[in-house]
């Protein structure tokens, strides 16, 4: 059985201190949430070793939000996969398209970051999704079902335990313009048979998809009661626990 999964995403929001008041406020409401749903947030790098003391004991899961494509050395200003798991993460997100539309992120990276993520023992939140002019044109079964060969092709039946997929229609990211559950659950499924193609059906039941893109309390239920669609990955909605919380009760 897949897991349910509601994932946080703070981007390049709060400070340090506000971080640490937000982690506290999720894991305070963490408990009313059924243990059959995972919680995962996922702070900027500055805020992970302090957050994660906050979350030691609660079950709330602590994810990067990207990491570097080396292992080590000299690359200044990046972060890698052995930092992250000494900082307490057990997951990143990988392939966000704020990273491939403003830091050239390609598949390529995306394939060697997720061989590193995997290697050091994380988890990894891989996102893929299509523009507005890609949706427009009627191309966002291709669009994704490239993404999602061009990295996931790469890697075992095996590794694909440890890899969660979420779906995140550009046009929806911060826009306040979601998928209807109808346009999601279409996508969704095509991943999954994707997935099964390469490597069974057994192996795509078992893999978490996630749906993300302006998802809050008020259209979280219509989306998770989709047969594809196994939680959230939560932008703006994620800056509030309150909210955060109630999407993560929308099973
Ligand atoms: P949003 O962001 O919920 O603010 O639309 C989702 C995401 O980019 O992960």
């Amino acid at each position: 059985m897949r897991k349910k999964i509601v994932a946080g995403n703070w981007k390049m929001n709060t400070t340090v201190p506000e971080g640490v008041e937000l982690a506290k406020a999720v894991v305070a409401k963490a408990a009313g949430v059924p243990s059959e749903v995972g919680l995962v947030i996922a702070p900027p790098f500055t805020h992970l070793a302090c957050v994660a003391e906050v979350l030691k004991g609660s079950g709330v899961g602590l994810s990067a939000q990207n990491c570097a494509d080396k292992e080590k050395g000299a690359f200044t200003g990046e972060v890698s996969v052995d930092m992250l798991v000494s900082a307490g993460c057990g997951y990143t997100i990988l392939g966000h398209s704020e990273r491939r539309q403003y830091y050239g992120e390609t598949d390529d990276k995306l394939v060697t970051k997720t061989r590193l993520a995997l290697g050091a023992g994380l988890s990894v939140i891989l996102c893929v999704g299509e523009n507005l002019d890609e949706r427009e044109q009627g191309r966002q079964f291709d669009v994704v079902s490239e993404q999602i060969k061009n990295v996931l092709y790469n890697f075992s039946a095996e590794d694909m335990a440890r890899i969660i997929v979420a779906y995140e229609p550009v046009w929806a990211i911060g826009t306040g313009k979601t998928a209807t559950a109808e346009q999601a659950e279409e996508i969704h499924a095509c991943i999954r048979k994707v997935l099964a193609d390469k490597f069974g059906a057994g192996v795509a039941d078992d893999v978490t998809i996630l749906y993300g893109g302006s998802c809050k309390p008020s259209n979280a239920r219509e989306l998770f009661a989709c047969p594809d669609i196994d939680g959230g990955l939560i932008g703006g909605a994620a800056l509030n626990a309150d909210d955060f919380i109630k999407i993560a009760l929308s099973f």
